[in-house]
């Protein structure tokens, strides 16, 4: 495990990839059969609106069956089965924590896709490309984790093909912190970069991006977060059954802590789409 892959973990989200193992014995799977890409979409989906937010993408970058995309931080690898298996396209899922990774890997093996997408583990700023290129660059809620944006920006541009896609959902700040709220955010939702949305955009410029939507999520997403807790918190009895106490616990904190932030007016949400110039 690298710095990077272990600091991580301080974010609660990331405690418990055995929530996948859980979810699938209470489907009554067995731990090797077949699955389907639809049967898992409830809960390998790490961001907002599932696989809505794919179609999104899907939509806003063109992503057809000949197209080539590269995920950053694919997590549990929902977002790559679902594009690649509504649009055909090839998908390279570069996911950083190696537990995620490995689930990723077997749950496609297991949906049959293991011939469209493609599961590399490692850091997006350090990573080996061996002159890959991609018509597409998609992510959610995953470049807010990586610090240095400049050099982000400059690896996804030299990854793409000419006139290719950014689409991102990410975080950024509508007011500012204080000192002790940064803290927080490092620690809790491992922020390394949260720039306000002008510097956002003023970043994809700099990097030689034309920005073609800025879409501001932070009021759609201050609303599925409170959902999203009020939900989990009304079928308590399943996951405590599902999934034990302390992944309850862990993961009622951790909705509860986007809930506070989302609806406390400092931290906002973005959807991005931008074109290699
Ligand atoms: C909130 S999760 C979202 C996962 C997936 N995109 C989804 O929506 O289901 C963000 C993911 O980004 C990964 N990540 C963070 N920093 C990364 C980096 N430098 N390189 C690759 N992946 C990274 C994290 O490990 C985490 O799994």
């Amino acid at each position: 495990m690298n710095d990077l892959s272990a600091d991580i973990k301080s974010m609660k989200l990331y405690h418990h990839v055995d929530r996948v193992v859980n979810e699938l014995r209470e489907l009554g799977k067995d731990e090797t059969g077949p699955l389907l890409v639809d049967e898992l979409t409830a809960f390998d989906q790490l961001h907002y609106h599932g696989t809505e937010a794919v179609d999104e993408a899907i939509r806003a970058t063109n992503i057809d069956e000949g197209s080539s995309v590269l995920e950053i931080g694919s997590g549990l690898g929902g977002p790559a089965r679902y594009l690649a298996s509504v649009t055909g396209a090839e998908v390279t899922a570069l996911e950083l924590q190696e537990d995620h990774h490995l689930m990723a890997s077997t749950l496609t093996e297991r949906c049959g896709l293991d011939d469209r997408v493609k599961h590399l583990c490692g850091d997006f700023l350090t990573h080996h490309w061996d002159g890959a290129q991609f018509q597409a660059i998609v992510s959610w809620l995953a470049l807010y984790h990586i610090p240095q944006r400049d050099v982000l920006l400059e690896r996804c541009r030299s990854l793409l093909e000419d006139g290719g896609f950014v689409y991102a959902e990410d975080l950024c700040e509508r007011r500012p912190f204080d000192d002790l709220e940064r803290e927080e955010l490092a620690t809790d939702l491992f922020v390394n970069y949260l720039p306000s949305r002008d510097q956002y955009r003023q970043d994809l410029i700099d990097a030689g991006f034309k920005p073609i939507l800025f879409e501001d999520m932070s009021d759609d997403w201050a609303v599925f977060t409170r959902d999203r807790l009020n939900s989990y918190l009304e079928h308590r009895d399943r996951h405590l059954r599902v999934h034990g106490e302390e992944v309850f616990e862990t993961m009622c904190a951790f909705y509860d802590t986007m809930v506070r932030l989302f609806s406390g007016g400092k931290l906002g949400g973005l959807r991005v789409v931008a074109r290699r110039i």
